[in-house]
């Protein structure tokens, strides 16, 4: 069923737009451009701003956009995107192999005496110079990742592409230029960190005149294990310096684009931070944000009650997550990952904030035991959207929820976890495998939590396209036919899945989901378009810090006020999703 439009969504609306009103002083982030013209995305005040007009996005995830076989295929791919009203592709913008490929795409070769080949052909950077073309032709901005957390040892009958963490990445590095076999090899070794600079120069540079590009993303899901082993003194301070001296080199070879990071948002509250959070208050300047709790049950019809009875929604505030740093809270929140997203998102060429919600592979912090197994996965992942945009509220960058998903029955067998190359049907969430309708649920109340929680981009985790070309040898191969024979090519080819594909008997549903989440987004931002508060003079903002005045402040007060409003008026719309 889909989201429908009640009129108390106005007054919703109204509140929110109060709190485009930021409640961190402006923030310029480096490689900003005057936002009240420019065609490029920017971030100002935590907002992004394109076309001197707020931004903010609902996106889905197409990994595997530069594999498609054919122009038209990537076409057809990002036209049907773009009909559902949905703004962002995130994609993969690195391809490394160990050994050239006899088809498919491939970006660069890495051999293991240090030569390094970037492929420019037409199945090499060209496929990406044809998503950049046919992004804008559509109306689309992508997201694109440099490198992943990541990369598998191909020792498997899986063909090359269709798992997400199949694409190289760090540990292709690591293995092939390190005799040093460890993952953090990555950050620290200079050679390495030169091999990976050389990439990120000739891709950013093709691109950094052309504004349908919403950003670059660092690396998909950095962290100091991955399919190698880390050293034992690899740390938060060992990610967040390499983040740092990264986005440095992005911006220094475009200084157009946005710079994020794509971790995974975990938490490390215990870690020394290396760097300030900019120009904001420290934390005890910031007032204190006390949210009752939810108007009592009796304000609330016999249906709303039946999804607020066991099925609490916590309302964000600052003080949320400040409150429980003490706790035991487990790996997302200790550093265990070496990843301390506020320190990386407190970097000043860190344009924005990022996260992750994948409860089948992670944990994201305490259960509620007395809820029913589901309801603890819906729970765990509006607490993780909540913390988030309290992060954000915290720092004055927007915050974006690059990937989101569960596992679907239907999926199961296409499932992969992202550090292995072979199927497990072992899940962090128990039950493993939800229904479609259950997916759609999890879908439509995740949306509604960071959409009305005041998140400005969701990327929905993952997009699926039917009807492709098929080519032997690549990641959309041919399919069987009914005498078990396989032809050399035809076009009822599938987009890659690695189990968070909505193609299947639910497509549609999920499809509706997405245009009306992206709907809703968009009402958020046309209620709030007035022009931006403070508009930056140029040409250079400075990173140091800009005190805000007295009047300032008490605009600030107010969206605090307007902003938990509608968040509890939020909350309520959220628990509507629940019971539809
Ligand atoms: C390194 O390997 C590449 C291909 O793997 C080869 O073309 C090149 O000649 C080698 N270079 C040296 C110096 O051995
Ligand atoms: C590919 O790279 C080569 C060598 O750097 C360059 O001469 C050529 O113009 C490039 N071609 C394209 C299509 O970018
Ligand atoms: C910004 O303006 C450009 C050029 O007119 C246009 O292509 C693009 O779609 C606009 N972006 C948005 C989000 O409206
Ligand atoms: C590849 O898989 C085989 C069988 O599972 C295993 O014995 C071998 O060690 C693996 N090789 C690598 C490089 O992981
Ligand atoms: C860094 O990598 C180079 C080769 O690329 C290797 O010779 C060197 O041993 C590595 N450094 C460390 C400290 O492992
Ligand atoms: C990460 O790697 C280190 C060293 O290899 C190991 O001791 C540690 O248990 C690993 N942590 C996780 C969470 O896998
Ligand atoms: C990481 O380890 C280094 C020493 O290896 C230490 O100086 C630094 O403080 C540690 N960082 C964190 C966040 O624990
Ligand atoms: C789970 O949530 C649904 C809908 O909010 C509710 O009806 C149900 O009672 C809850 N079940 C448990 C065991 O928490
Ligand atoms: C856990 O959920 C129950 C309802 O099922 C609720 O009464 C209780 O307050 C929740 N506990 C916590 C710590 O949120
Ligand atoms: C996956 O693991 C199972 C059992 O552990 C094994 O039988 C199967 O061969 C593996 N598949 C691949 C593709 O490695
Ligand atoms: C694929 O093409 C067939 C035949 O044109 C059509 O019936 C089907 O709906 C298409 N599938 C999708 C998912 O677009």
């Amino acid at each position: 069923m889909m989201w429908r439009s009640f009129p108390q969504l106005s007054l919703a609306l109204l509140a929110l737009r109060a709190c485009a009103v930021n409640l961190k002083p402006t923030r310029a982030v480096k490689g900003n451009i005057d936002v009240s013209a420019s065609p490029f995305i920017t971030v100002q005040n935590g907002e992004f701003f394109v076309n001197g007009s707020r931004f903010a996005f609902v996106g889905t995830n197409a990994y595997w956009l530069h594999t498609l076989n054919t122009d038209g295929d990537i076409d057809k791919t990002l036209a049907d995107i773009a009909s559902t009203g949905v703004k962002i592709v995130r994609a993969w913008a690195f391809n490394d192999v160990d050994t050239i490929p006899e088809a498919g795409t491939w970006f660069q070769h890495i051999s293991n005496n240090g030569t390094i080949t970037i492929n420019n052909g037409t199945n090499g950077l060209q496929k990406l110079d044809t998503m950049v073309q046919l992004a804008q032709k559509h109306g689309l901005y992508l997201l694109l990742s440099l490198t992943n957390n990541w990369s598998l040892a191909r020792n498997t009958t899986v063909l090359r592409n269709i798992l997400s963490n199949d694409y190289g990445g760090m540990d292709s590095y690591v293995r092939q230029l390190s005799s040093n076999l460890e993952h953090d090899q990555f950050y620290k070794n200079v050679t390495i960190i030169g091999t990976f600079k050389n990439y990120i120069s000739h891709v950013v540079s093709r691109y950094k005149n052309n504004p349908s590009i919403l950003g670059w993303e660092i690396a998909n899901d950095a962290r100091c294990n991955s399919t190698l082993p880390a050293s034992s003194q690899c740390n938060s301070t060992t990610i967040t310096s390499w983040h740092s001296n990264i986005a440095q080199h992005i911006l220094m070879e475009d200084p157009n684009h946005l710079v994020s990071s794509g971790n995974q948002g975990f938490f490390c509250f215990g870690c020394p931070k290396l760097f300030q959070k900019g120009t904001s208050p420290s934390p005890s300047q910031i007032p204190p944000i006390s949210v009752t709790p939810l108007p009592p049950r009796h304000i609330l019809n016999e249906k709303q009650d039946m999804s607020l009875g066991r099925y609490e929604v916590k309302k964000s505030d600052t003080s949320f997550v400040r409150r429980q740093q003490n706790a035991n809270l487990g790996a997302s929140f200790d550093g265990t990952f070496g990843v301390d997203s506020e320190d990386i998102l407190s970097i000043p060429e860190i344009g924005f904030g990022s996260f992750q919600l994948f409860p089948d592979q992670e944990n994201y912090g305490p259960v509620n035991l007395t809820l029913s197994p589901l309801n603890r996965t819906f729970q765990v992942g509006v607490d993780w959207i909540q913390r988030h945009i309290a992060t954000g509220l915290d720092t004055g960058k927007p915050v974006t929820l690059l990937g989101f998903g569960l596992v679907t029955l239907d999926n199961i067998p296409a499932y992969v976890p992202f550090g292995s190359d072979n199927a497990s049907t072992e899940s962090i969430q128990q039950p493993f495998g939800v229904t479609d309708s259950q997916r759609d649920q999890s879908c439509r109340l995740w949306l509604g939590a960071a959409i009305f929680g005041g998140l400005r981009g969701i990327i929905q985790y993952q997009w699926g396209q039917a009807n492709l070309t098929a080519q032997a040898g690549t990641a959309i191969p041919p399919s069987s036919n009914s005498s078990g024979t396989t032809s050399n090519q035809d076009e009822t080819g599938l987009s890659p899945n690695d189990g968070y594909s909505i193609l299947g008997t639910s497509h549609e549903e999920a499809i509706g989901i997405l245009k009306t989440a992206a709907e809703q987004m968009s009402l958020t931002i046309s209620s709030s378009s007035q022009p931006p508060l403070a508009p930056q003079p140029s040409p250079t903002p400075s990173p140091q810090a800009q005190q805000p005045s007295s009047g300032m402040r008490q605009l600030q007060g107010f969206s605090i006020f307007a902003c938990i409003l509608s968040m509890l008026v939020g909350t309520l719309w959220i628990s509507l999703f629940l019971v539809v």
